[in-house]
C-alpha cells in the first residue's frame, strides 16, 4: 500500500511536472468548457493542484480532493487560478462522497495510482458522483511500464477493453482519442476518453 503523504512529504513526486496534463489542455482546446457542465468538477487524486488551477482558470469551479494532507497544503499553497477549492479525502471512500455531486470529473493519474483490486471502487464512486448527463473525462495511462515487466505499480497500467467495460454499466463513450501533447516520456502511452453517464 502507497504512503502518498510520506511520499509527498520526502518530495519522491516523480509525478509531478510543475504544470498542467497537456492532455487537459488539448481537451479544453478542443472541445471549450460546455461538456464540463454547469456545477462543479471533481478531481479526484489532485496532488497538488496544477490541473484544478487550469480548469478554474477557464473559468470553471473545480474541487480538488487527494488523501495525502501534504498535497492538500501544497495544492492551498499556490495562487488561486479562480473559483477552485481543495479538499483533503478518500475518492473511495462512499462516506466521503455521501450528497455530493459534480457535473464533470477529471481523471489524470488517480485511476493509475490505486490498487487494479480497488478499481470497481472507483467506478462506483464516479456513478455515485457524477449526475446524469454529467462527464467523466480523463487521460488513462495504458501503458506506464515496460510492457515486458511485470506490471508492479503503481502507476498500475490499462486497456482500453478493461475500461470501456469498467464504466459501461453508468457510461456511454462518447469521444476518445490519443492526445497529441504529452509530458516528455508519456508520448503514445496515453488514451483520453470522453464517457457520458447515462
Ligand atoms: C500519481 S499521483 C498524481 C497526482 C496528480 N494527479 C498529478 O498528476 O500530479 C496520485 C495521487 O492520487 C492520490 N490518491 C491516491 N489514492 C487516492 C484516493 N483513494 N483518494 C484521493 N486521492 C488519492 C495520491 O495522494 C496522489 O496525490
Amino acid at each position: 500500500m502507497t504512503d502518498w503523504n510520506s511520499r509527498y512529504e520526502i518530495g519522491d513526486t516523480p509525478w509531478e511536472k510543475g504544470r498542467p496534463a497537456p492532455p487537459l489542455l488539448e481537451i479544453l482546446e478542443r472541445l471549450g468548457t460546455d461538456i464540463w457542465g454547469d456545477g462543479r468538477v471533481l478531481v479526484p487524486g489532485c496532488g497538488t493542484g496544477h490541473d484544478v488551477r487550469a480548469l478554474a482558470a477557464t473559468g470553471l469551479p473545480p474541487l480538488g480532493l487527494d488523501l495525502a494532507e501534504r498535497a492538500v497544503e501544497l495544492a492551498k499553497s499556490h495562487e488561486p487560478a479562480g473559483a477552485e477549492d481543495y479538499a483533503l479525502g478518500d475518492f473511495l471512500d462512499p462516506a466521503w462522497r455521501e450528497g455530493k455531486t459534480f457535473s464533470a470529473l477529471w481523471e489524470h493519474t488517480c485511476y493509475c495510482a490505486i490498487h487494479p483490486t480497488c478499481r470497481p471502487d472507483y467506478a462506483q464512486a464516479c456513478a455515485d458522483l457524477i449526475v446524469p448527463g454529467g462527464c467523466l473525462i480523463g487521460v488513462f495511462f495504458l501503458t506506464p511500464n515496460d510492457p515486458d515487466e511485470e506490471n508492479q505499480g503503481p502507476p498500475f497500467n490499462s486497456t482500453i477493453p478493461e475500461l470501456d467495460e469498467r464504466f459501461a454499466p453508468w457510461f456511454e463513450r462518447e469521444h476518445a482519442w490519443i492526445p497529441e501533447n504529452a509530458y516528455p516520456g508519456r508520448e503514445g502511452k496515453e488514451w483520453i476518453a470522453i464517457y457520458r453517464r447515462k
